[in-house]
């Protein structure tokens, strides 16, 4: 077969996937309510990306035989994935007062916190029932490890609120834990799930999770850079709730004396525009973007052989588009 038609039949498998993620996504949410499932409806108009699933489905193709076909077990780890993803950012938009997420309205926005929680609580719980519905144990186990842990990351996030001592160690902990771990098991499952050995799915776990800080890196450049209407969510969150990012902590430790002050007077008093053009002058900016690039080569250069043709080049450029993305 031509590289050309490798890729067509490729971009298929992957668009086949991803539609019967999306049936069992709704499937697993429809129930006898029509509150419930009007509020399941609208978190299904968060979709975007589906990154985590896309993840799952590319590093299964990646390790499974050409010619054959992906397990259920595959769309399964993969709508779960999804659902704790959803579940996470239903909860985050309470914690961060968020307006807006998706171009849409947030839950908490719309009919307030206790819903939002609730709603939170509903998704979490229905993506473990849906994962149990594989009848393999060690699925739950590792999701239920993930979860544990991107909890850890929100909690110690929380507890280092407003704190202007937060280092670029502790930052990347926090990272790694509340987004990196669940990109990282998407690639893991998925390669697990296609039978790859033991060193490969280390290695999809490592391609994963690096690609998970990354993106948490434009995430937070975003945040501090972008307007509402292109990234398509509430910005300026960051500063707004205390939480430092990457280019304030790169600020912090390479500057001194008046110019450090102002960073930290900028932060305090939450002048976005002031702290903008005082990280840009530094260089902190262009610092933080130079560190996510470094991470996707990072992630790039322990990316496996891969058995499916076109797969690992598809891995490749998706790695790219984590931190060329604006929205
Ligand atoms: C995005 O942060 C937030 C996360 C990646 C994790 C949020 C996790 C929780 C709130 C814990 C809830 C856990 C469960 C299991 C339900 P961000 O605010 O930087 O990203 P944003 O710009 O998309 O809002
Ligand atoms: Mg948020």
């Amino acid at each position: 077969m031509s590289r050309a038609l490798h890729t067509t039949a490729l971009a298929a498998d992957i668009a086949a996937g991803l539609a019967r993620v999306e049936t069992l996504f709704d499937t697993q949410l429809a129930g006898e309510f029509p509150a419930v499932n009007e509020l399941c409806r609208h978190v299904e108009r968060y979709r975007g990306k589906m990154l985590r699933p896309t993840m799952v489905i590319v590093s299964g193709l990646a390790f499974t035989p050409e010619g054959s076909a992906l397990r259920h077990e595959h769309d399964i780890v993969a709508a779960t994935v999804e659902m704790i993803h959803m579940a996470t950012l239903v909860h985050d938009d309470v914690l961060d007062d968020a307006t807006v997420r998706r171009r849409g309205e947030t839950v908490n926005f719309l009919r307030g916190n206790e819903t939002a929680v609730m709603l939170g609580d509903y998704l979490i719980s229905n993506a473990f029932h849906l994962c149990s519905r594989a009848g393999d144990p060690a699925l739950n186990l590792r999701l239920g490890e993930v979860t544990n842990t991107l909890c850890e990351g929100e909690l110690v996030q929380l507890s280092r609120r407003h704190d202007l001592a937060l280092d670029e160690n502790t930052y990347f902990e926090i990272v790694r834990r509340k987004t990196a771990v669940l990109v990282g098991a998407s690639c893991e499952l998925g390669a697990r799930l296609a039978g790859a050995g033991s060193g490969d799915v280390a290695a999809m776990r490592g391609f994963g999770e690096r690609l998970g800080v990354a993106f948490q890196i434009q995430d937070d450049l975003l945040d501090l850079l972008g307007d509402e209407a292109t990234v398509g969510k509430s910005i300026g969150r960051d500063l707004e709730k205390g939480k430092l990012t990457l280019p304030m902590i790169l600020h912090i430790a390479r500057t001194h004396g008046a110019e450090r002050r102002a960073a930290l007077d900028a932060i305090e008093a939450k002048d976005g525009a002031s702290l903008r053009a005082l990280l840009a002058r530094s260089g902190s900016i262009d610092g933080a973007r130079a560190r996510a690039l470094a991470i996707v080569e990072e992630a790039k250069a322990i990316l496996p052989e891969a058995r499916r043709a076109g797969s690992r080049e598809l891995l490749l450029e998706l790695a790219d588009r984590v931190v060329a993305r604006e929205s």
